[in-house]
């Protein structure tokens, strides 16, 4: 399990079978979405620090220069390290 904290505010745990929308949901933690398939962008989030995975997504979700700026998706993104994210709420 990993820890995965949100703007130094809340943290949640998180597992590497499991994507961040997954496990923020599961314990109650607010996080964006709408499609919940990588397919719209609402998710998007900065990885600030931490090592990621992310499964397919649709390239219209997600730029190259976003993934290249550290973006993710929350609903298509696996943690591989503790992770600090950033998000605007
Ligand atoms: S909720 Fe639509 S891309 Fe994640």
């Amino acid at each position: 399990m990993f820890t995965i904290n949100i703007n130094n505010d809340q943290s949640f745990v998180c597992s590497e079978e499991e994507t961040l929308f997954e496990a923020a949901r599961s314990q109650m933690v607010k996080v964006p979405y709408a499609c919940t398939r990588g397919g719209c962008g609402y998710c998007k989030v900065k990885v600030l620090e931490g090592q990621y995975k992310m499964d397919r997504y649709a390239k219209s979700a997600l730029s190259d220069e976003e993934v290249n700026n550290r973006i993710v998706l929350l609903c298509k993104t696996r943690p591989l390290s503790d992770l600090h994210l950033e998000i605007n709420q």
